[in-house]
Parts: structure tokens; sequence; C-alpha cells
């Protein structure tokens, strides 16, 4: 369905019934990589294509992190949900923090997948800036090309990977641009998830993320205070690589804090 948050229309999947979850897609993709979570039965699942991707391809893209969490605080407002749990892939998880940091009283739980609390290193913020150069000359196909390979395990089935790259062609080169200009900027959330101790976390890696290695889930674990569920034959994208893993570990999660 179409969901108007502000002035622009926000491509979202709704489906299910019961306590709400929102999905936040990593970049460049979109809540296509939920497929395998939306199923999850007893749950209301609510996951948009953030502007500039997926079906929000031609929605306006958003500038920063903290605007795509206040967002997703609106949208859920908009679908009449004041409390709910968030969970989100990589960028989705800065985007999942960024929601706490703007809206705390309406976060009732969080699972973070493949992710990080900390800031872009300098390095890690002028690649970012090389990368919207490039796609600025040459068009998104580059990124595309050397992104497939870095989401997934070197192991994952082409008809995944085929997959994989159909997602990141749905984006536009200017939504591409604006989400790696927010997560150059991001900032650190250290301090918001280390004073957010009563908050229920789940933290979710898979074994051979390239990009958010275990190490960097083990860190996030210990300053959220969550529990770290490590998840053999995935990279970066656990929850669909290995969905029927992921789900497990999320379905014993969420009967635990609902
Ligand atoms: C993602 O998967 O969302 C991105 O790889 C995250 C990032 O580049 O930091």
């Amino acid at each position: 369905m179409i969901v108007r948050v502000a002035d622009r229309e926000i491509a979202c999947i709704v489906t299910g019934d019961g306590p709400a979850v929102v999905w936040i897609h990593a970049f460049p993709l979109n809540s296509g990589i939920f497929r395998g979570q939306l199923t999850i039965p007893g749950f209301r699942h609510i996951s948009p294509d953030l502007p500039g991707f997926g079906g929000s391809h031609k929605a306006r893209p958003m500038e920063s992190i903290e605007e795509m969490g206040q967002m997703i605080a609106e949208l859920m407002h908009t679908l009449g949900e004041t409390k709910f749990l968030v969970a989100g892939v990589s960028m989705g998880g800065y985007i999942a923090l960024a929601t706490l940091r703007v809206a705390p009283d309406q976060v009732a739980a969080m699972i973070l997948m493949d992710t990080r609390e900390i800031a872009d290193s300098d390095q890690g913020r002028a690649t970012r800036y090389q990368q919207i150069a490039q796609i600025r000359e040459e068009g998104t196909a580059p990124l595309a090309e050397s992104m497939v390979e870095k989401l997934v395990a070197p192991y994952a089935a082409r008809e995944l990977k085929a997959e994989v790259r159909g997602m990141i062609e749905e984006a536009s080169p200017a939504g591409v641009m604006a989400a790696l200009e927010a997560m150059a900027e991001r900032p650190d959330s250290t301090r918001l998830l280390a004073g957010s101790a009563g908050l229920e976390t789940l933290v979710i890696v898979g074994e051979d993320d390239a990009i958010t290695p275990p190490s960097e889930a083990e860190r996030l674990a210990g300053v959220s205070g969550g529990r770290l569920e490590r998840i053999p034959g995935a990279g970066h994208l656990a929850c669909l690589e290995q969905s029927e893993i992921v789900n497990a570990a999320i379905m014993a999660f969420l009967e635990e804090v609902v």
C-alpha cells in the first residue's frame, strides 16, 4: 500500500495482525529483504521502502538518518501504532537507532541485524563521498556490481545474488547518493544505547558478514546489553540468506518481550 507521510508517498508492506513490528531495510535495497520475516504469525508487520528505494524510488530522498527515524515514527503514527517493535538491517539499524532517539517512548523493543552503533571512521566517510562522486559520473551500475558480492556470503546461490541485484537496480541514483551522505554524517549512538538499558534488544549477525562482521555485533550486544545470535551460513543479509534460522531467533525473542 501507499502511505502518505508529510509530503512523501511511501510504498509499504502492511500485513498480519497483532503487536506492530516495523522492518527497516538495508542500503541500497528495499523491503524485499524481509520476505522471510513478514509471515511470522501473531504480529502486524509494517515494512516501508525508504524514499529513493524500491516502490518509493520516486519519493524525494531524505537528507539524514535522523530524518528517516522521524519518518518511521510518523509512518507508525499514521498507521495507528503508538508503541511498536523496531527491526533494522544495517542502514535500517542506523535508522532504528534514530527512531529510538526521536521517539523513545514509542519503541517497545529492538532487533538489530548486521549493523553497528558507531559512526563512520574518517576513511569510511571519505569512501562514501568517493562513491557519491562515482554515481554522479557513472550511475549506480558500478556500485551494484561491487555491492552484491559484499552483501551476501560468497557461497550464496546465484539466484539470491540476482534477487539482491534486482533490488539495487530499483533504487534511484538520487536516493542512493542521499543515503550515502546520510550514513556518512550519522551520529554515534553508543551513549543512546548505553542509556537505554531497560530496552530489550536482540542482535543478529551473519557469521560471514563482510560489512559488519561478528566482532562489531559483539560490541553492539555489549553496549545494548542485548542477546547476540550468530547465524551460520550467512553474510550481511542473514535475514534473507538464512531466514529460517533468523526467524527462530526472532520468534523466541518476540515471545519473551511481547
Ligand atoms: C547497508 O547494508 O545498509 C550498508 O552496507 C551499511 C553501510 O554501508 O554502512
